[in-house]
């Protein structure tokens, strides 16, 4: 058993030819409503990879929240650790570019109210727990002080990166981050050129760290072992979801028993998927997608 600790949203995406600049007004050409929220998106995608997964998450007593509750059920995912509150359901308004450049404005609602969770009971029989930063921060550093005291591995997808406190990446064994996020946390800018180095300095004293790098693939750390991954060359359509399908299938992945280097190959081949399809959870892969992919694709080279 996984779990997963973070948010749930309704996404509301907007496809235009470029995002209005201030002040300005412009016409989308489309709009989709999707299940969305990086919580509910990184349980989706290890569950269609084949784990069990539990969510702990929180949302509204209203029609998106019983809409996404009803949809996490269908997947089969554990939901004893979902929670609603008083407060509406989390929402995401998402534009997307023609250039595929996306911007995403969250409005946590029901994922940052405090409601008492039973963290202790919740995280009990769990191999690996996976969190992000949507949600209340207090809640995430405390079960990572449950992980820690319990030895269960505690991964942290520190997104968005601004809640991140010093006290919870000491207590992060996996940290998987974007090169945004490696950048805030190290302090110093990054491109895919320095990616390597900056893996291993986040991978110091902990298992493991993992950037993703977009276009430009993947660089992982690990103990004495550091690897560049290329990304798969795929049409991108919205790569909203990318990064979480990535996270969630390198836990399941992780928790059926693979190493870190395959599971990111593995993940790698989830998130070039998800960005073909449009939306967030709408996108995830399933496990047999995934395996199809990987034996019939190859990665980008890269010089
Ligand atoms: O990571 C993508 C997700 O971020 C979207 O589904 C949106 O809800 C935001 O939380
Ligand atoms: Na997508």
């Amino acid at each position: 058993m996984l779990a997963v600790i973070g948010s749930c949203n309704i996404d509301l995406l907007f496809q235009l030819d470029r995002v209005p600049e201030p002040g300005e007004t412009r016409i989308a050409r489309s709009f989709s409503r999707h299940h969305g929220g990086k919580g509910a998106n990184q349980a989706v995608a290890a569950r269609r990879a084949g784990a069990e997964v539990r969510l702990i998450a929180q949302l509204g007593q209203d029609d998106a929240g019983e809409l996404l509750y009803q949809a996490l059920a269908a997947e089969g995912i554990d939901l004893c650790g979902v929670q609603r509150s008083p407060l509406p359901t989390g929402s995401a308004c998402i534009l997307l570019e023609d250039s595929g450049e996306n911007r995403i404005t969250i409005y946590p609602g029901a994922n940052r109210d405090r409601l008492p969770h039973d963290l202790e009971t919740q995280l009990r029989d769990t191999a690996f727990v996976l969190a992000q930063l949507e949600i209340d921060p207090e809640l995430v550093l405390h079960a990572a002080q449950i992980c820690r005291a319990k030895r269960i591995p505690f991964v942290l997808n520190a997104s968005p990166v601004q809640d991140l406190s010093a006290e919870l990446l000491s207590l992060t064994d996996l940290l998987v981050v974007n090169a945004q996020e490696a950048a805030q946390i190290l302090g110093q800018a990054l491109d895919p050129g320095s990616a390597l180095d900056a893996a291993k300095a986040l991978a110091r004293a902990r298992m493991g760290a993992v950037i993703t790098l977009g276009e430009h693939g993947l660089v992982w750390a690990s103990g004495n072992e550091a690897a560049r991954l290329p990304a798969y060359p795929v049409a991108v359509t919205d790569s909203t979801g990318c990064g979480d399908a990535f996270a969630g299938v390198l836990l399941a992945s992780l928790a059926a028993g693979a190493s870190l280097s395959a599971s990111a190959q593995r993940a790698n081949a989830a998130a070039a998927l998800t960005a073909t399809v449009i939306g967030a959870q709408d996108a995830l892969p399933r496990k047999t997608d995934i395996e199809q992919f990987l034996a019939s694709h190859s990665p980008r080279t890269e010089d």
